[in-house]
């Protein structure tokens, strides 16, 4: 097997960081070993990558991107192959994406269509979520089957999207009381789309069709009600593990935050198009421009406090991950499908690539420390998520690795850094300090020198285990 030594850096974890060396034996971390001490062993390594003023930090785990995800009409426009590869430009070795089952449809079906989808074609590790978008008796079924045999541990459901996602109250109660009996966790997207959708009709009928208007008819208390309905529900199923996605809103997040203190089982996410877009400088572009931001929870408006909100929420634990619902759907012929009626504008932004390095900017802005950045980019969604060798750098550990060079700045937009396949940058014109600068996946160095070495098929798919972060 090859070792490598990475020498020199400062090692930084979730808790702490000190000068140190990285031993990686093969595919897993070998030691972690004070300064030069290496030498002193007489461990003579076959490669030396010298990471002085750097630091070294595990790679990057994105717990919640859509690859090739059928949407309003067409497909995301990142498959396994450029999405994978993207997120290995951005120090990202684990993506975990979604299998998909809507009404009608064989959970196992879709699980095995995603697995053929995803073989061979991956750059960096991945894992998979599944969607229930039908609860019956065999969907229920499956789930246990799934945390049981599968490494499927997580499930995501929709309190929006009526006719396509949707679940009501009463599927997701059923839902949430079977994974209270597995142990799995529950992911929920929680706005109101039943109410949403009334608000939609309501604007196109007063002739509001711009993309802006996406937000209008999504307010935060569309995002707020249905975070409390899922709390609530999850509570009612026995305080069963409850992960709310993408959450834009400062009322959601009071939602969460009040769960929390009652003692209840709720975490969220929030992405970096929540920290730094809004509908002012993004969505309310001029003309159809802002459909490259029409996602959904919407951007929100910079004039309230949702930016600030997040990132203490970051800071205070309210939010345990940062995810980037990675799901970019080109201008040309994808965004332009909702030209004149914004609710057909498919729904979904990219930014697999930048998670890193827009929220070591919140470390750079003091909004968050250097091992929050760690904790809540790579510790916290491996554990969240039962990726037990991921996201951390202790022996044993996937050799999974990103080089941080803190001295450089990164310069985001479709003609400098952007490696994901569409045709236009979520985070056009951001320049911000720091640079990713060798990337390490399972002891296979995929990024250097701003060289792409990696390869379709190196990434693995990985079953997961239980969520640990409770137990
Ligand atoms: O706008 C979004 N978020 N698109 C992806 C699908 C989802 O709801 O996560
Ligand atoms: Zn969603
Ligand atoms: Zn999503």
């Amino acid at each position: 097997m090859a070792t490598t030594l990475i020498s020199g850096g400062t090692v930084v974890s979730a808790i702490g960081r000190r000068e140190a060396d990285v031993l990686i034996d093969g595919e897993s971390i070998a030691a972690i070993l004070a300064p030069g001490h290496a030498a002193a062993y007489g461990i003579t390594p076959d490669s030396v990558i010298d990471a002085t003023g750097k630091y070294v930090v595990p790679g990057g785990v994105d717990a919640h991107v859509h690859m090739s995800l059928p949407f309003g009409g067409t497909v995301s426009a990142d498959d396994f192959d450029t999405g994978s590869r993207a997120a290995a430009w951005g120090g990202v070795t684990t993506i975990v994406d979604f299998a998909s089952q809507q009404v009608g449809q064989d959970v196992y079906e879709t699980l095995a269509a995603r697995h053929e989808e995803a073989a061979g074609e991956c750059h960096v590790d991945y894992a998979f979520h599944q969607i229930i978008g039908d609860v019956n008796e065999a969907s229920l079924k499956a789930m246990t089957y799934l945390v049981d045999n599968e490494g499927i541990t997580s499930f995501k459901m929709f309190m929006a999207y009526p006719g396509v996602y949707y679940s009501d109250d009463g599927q997701i109660l059923r839902a949430m009381q079977n994974a209270s009996e597995s142990g799995a966790l529950m992911m929920m997207h929680a706005e109101n789309g039943i109410a949403i959708d009334v608000l939609i009709g309501q604007a196109l009928a007063r002739g509001e069709t711009d993309p802006k208007y996406h937000a209008f008819t999504r307010p935060e208390e569309t995002e707020s009600e249905a975070t409390h309905r899922a709390i609530k529900l999850a509570r009612v199923a026995g305080n069963v593990p409850l992960y709310i996605v993408h959450m834009s809103a400062s009322e959601a997040l009071e939602e969460v935050s009040r769960a929390q203190h009652m003692g209840l089982n709720v975490f969220a996410e929030t992405c970096p198009q929540y920290l730094y877009l809004s509908i002012e400088d993004h969505l309310a572009q001029p003309g159809f421009e802002g459909s490259k931001w029409v996602c959904s929870t919407p951007l929100r408006s910079k004039h309230e406090h949702h930016h600030k909100d997040l990132w203490k929420g970051l800071r205070m634990n309210e939010l345990a991950v940062v995810s980037t619902d990675h799901c970019p759907f080109c201008f040309k012929d994808q965004k332009e499908l909702g030209l004149g009626d914004f609710s057909k504008i498919p729904n979904g932004m990219g930014g697999v690539e930048h998670r890193m390095e827009m929220i070591y900017q919140g470390v750079v802005m003091g909004e968050m420390t250097l091992e929050r950045w760690v904790e809540t980019c790579c510790t916290t969604p491996a554990r969240m998520f039962g990726l037990d060798k991921k996201g951390v750098l202790e022996p044993g550990a996937d050799a999974d690795v990103l080089v941080w060079d803190p001295n450089a700045q990164t310069r985001i937009g479709v003609n400098d850094k952007h490696h994901m396949n569409f045709d236009h940058s979520s985070f056009e014109g951001f320049v911000v300090d720091g640079k990713v600068d060798t990337v390490i996946s399972r002891g296979m160095v995929v990024v250097q020198n701003d060289t792409y070495l990696g390869r379709k098929g190196h990434g693995r798919f990985v079953k997961r285990g239980l969520s640990t972060y409770l137990h």
